[in-house]
C-alpha cells in the first residue's frame, strides 16, 4: 500500500527519508526463508496540513499480526508495571462510571495491561488481532475478539457491550494506516462521557534524539500532540492532556475526548507551543532531520568497523524492531555483530530480518560475552545496566546510537 497523499490531510505527501530496502521489523527469520524474504522501500513522508509525519508505503497489516507475531509486550517486567500504572491511572482518573464501567483496548497483546481490570472483574474487552498472543491474554483472564478494529466493529461491540467508558491503545495507534476508520470507530464507541487514553513513541524525542529505529513497516506514523489534536478534530473530538513517558525510548500518552466534554488541559497548551518551537509543524525541521540520521549511519558503521579491525567480538543486545531499520540502512551483517541475544523464545534460533545476523538465547550472551555490546533494546537502558552489572565489571562495553553513536 503506497500512498503520495497524506493519509488524514489528502494533501500530497513531501518526502523527507529514504531508508532503501527493508524488511518486516518483526519478521525474524529461518534460513530456508531467506529466499522468499519481503522487502518493501521504506521512505518517510511529511505533510505540513496535517503535521503528520508517515511512512510512504507501508506492507498489508496481514503481514505484520498474524498468527505467528513475534511481539509479547510482557518479555519484559518493566512494561508489565509500566501497564499497571497505565491501568491504576485510568482506574483514578474519574473518566470511568462508577457503576459498570466497560473498558476497551486496542491491540492488548497478551493481555499485559487489561489484566490489570480483569483482575477485578470490571467489564473489559481487548481487540487483538494476533491469534497467538490474543490466546495468551485469554490465559490471564483477558477477554479478547481477534478482528481489526473499524467502525463495523464498534458498531458490534456496542450492540453487544453498550458503548465505552475508555478506549485505551498502547503502541498501536501508530500502526494503523485507516487510523481515520479507527477514529470514526471510536466516536461511535464511546460514551459521552467516555475519553481515549493512547501512548506511542513521540516524534519529538526522536526528532530531538535521532532515534530514526522508531521508524519500521509497523510504525505508519510518528504521532506528536499537533498531529493528533488535527486528526481528531476532523471527527469532532479533542486533545484534553498530554502525559509525557519514558516507555520505548520517549512516548506521549495523549487524552481526548467528545469536543466539549472536558477542558483542555494546560498541559496541551504548553507542549503544543513546545512542538511549534521545536518545528514539527515545518518540513525543514524534517530536512535536517534527514542530515542527522545520515551523520548517526556514518558514525555507527565506521565504529563496528574500527572494532572489528582490532579484533574486537561485538554482539547486540535485544533483537527489537527498531534494530532491523539500524541493520539493514546502515549495512550492518553478521560481519561486524556476531550474533543478537535475546530473550524471546520465538526469535531465538532464527535470524533478524534482511541482514541475517544470528538471534541467539541470553544464555549466549551470559556465556560467550562479547568485548561490546550494541544496546539495539536502549529503551530499556535502565532494566538492562541493573541487570547486567557483571558484563561491565568484566570490562564489557556497552555502544549506544542515542542521543548520538558513543561507547559506554
Ligand atoms: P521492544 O522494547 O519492544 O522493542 P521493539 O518494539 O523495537 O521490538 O523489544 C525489546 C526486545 O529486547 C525484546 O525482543 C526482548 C528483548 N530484551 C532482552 O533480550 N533482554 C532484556 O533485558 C530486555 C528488557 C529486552
Amino acid at each position: 500500500m503506497k500512498t503520495t497523499l497524506c493519509r488524514i490531510a489528502g494533501t500530497p505527501l513531501t518526502k523527507v527519508v529514504d531508508f532503501g530496502r527493508q524488511p518486516l521489523g518483526n519478521g525474524f527469520l529461518e534460513p530456508h526463508q531467506f529466499s522468499g524474504e519481503y522487502f518493501f522501500p521504506m521512505e518517510v513522508g511529511f505533510s505540513e496540513d496535517s503535521m503528520m509525519f508517515q511512512l510512504i508505503e507501508q506492507p498489508d497489516p496481514e503481514k505484520m499480526f498474524h498468527d505467528h507475531y513475534a511481539f509479547y509486550s510482557s518479555t519484559s517486567n518493566y512494561m508489565a508495571r509500566h501497564f499497571k500504572e497505565f491501568a491504576d491511572q485510568v482506574l483514578r482518573s474519574g473518566y470511568l462510571v462508577k457503576d459498570d464501567p466497560f473498558i476497551v483496548e486496542l491491540g492488548c497483546n497478551d493481555g499485559i495491561m487489561l489484566k490489570n481490570f480483569a483482575s477485578q472483574n470490571l467489564r473489559h474487552l481487548g481487540i487483538e488481532p494476533s491469534l497467538n498472543v490474543a490466546r495468551e491474554a485469554n490465559k490471564h483472564g483477558v477477554r479478547t475478539c481477534s478482528e481489526f478494529f473499524t467502525e463495523q466493529l464498534a458498531e458490534s461491540i456496542v450492540a453487544e457491550h453498550g458503548q465505552a467508558d475508555a478506549f485505551l491503545a498502547a503502541n498501536v495507534m501508530c500502526h494503523i494506516p485507516d487510523i481515520s476508520g479507527v477514529v470514526r470507530g471510536i466516536k461511535k464507541l464511546l460514551k459521552p462521557t467516555g475519553v481515549v487514553m493512547f501512548e506511542d513513541p513521540y516524534l519529538g524525542e526522536v526528532v530531538a534524539k535521532t532515534s530514526y529505529d522508531q521508524i519500521y513497516d509497523e510504525h505508519v506514523f510518528l504521532f506528536s500532540a499537533l498531529s493528533i489534536r488535527y486528526l481528531f478534530a476532523l471527527h469532532e473530538m479533542e486533545l484534553i492532556d498530554v502525559q509525557p513517558q519514558t516507555t520505548h525510548g520517549g512516548s506521549m500518552r495523549y487524552v481526548l475526548a467528545h469536543r466539549g466534554a472536558y477542558p483542555v488541559g494546560d498541559s496541551v497548551v504548553r507542549l503544543v507551543a513546545g512542538e511549534q518551537e521545536q518545528g514539527l509543524d515545518r518540513l525543514a525541521t524534517f530536512e535536517s532531520f534527514r542530515v542527522s540520521v545520515e551523520e548517526s549511519r556514518t558514525k555507527l558503521v565506521s565504529l563496528l568497523r574500527d572494532l572489528k579491525a582490532r579484533g574486537k567480538k561485538v554482539a547486540g543486545y535485544g533483537a527489537t524492531s527498531k534494530s532491523t531499520t539500524i541493520l539493514n540502512y546502515c549495512g550492518i551483517g553478521p560481519d561486524l555483530i556476531a550474533y543478537i541475544s535475546d530473550t524471546t523464545p520465538i526469535k531465538q534460533g532464527k535470524c533478524t530480518p534482511g541482514m541475517h545476523i544470528p538471534v541467539v538465547p541470553y544464555q549466549t550472551f551470559k556465556e560467550d560475552p562479547p568485548d561490546y555490546a550494541v544496546l539495539f533494546a536502549w529503551n530499556h537502558a535502565e532494566e538492562i545496566m541493573a541487570k547486567e552489572r557483571d558484563f561491565m565489571a568484566a570490562g564489557g562495553k556497552w555502544i549506544v546510537h542515542v542521543p548520538e553513536v558513543r561507547v559506554l
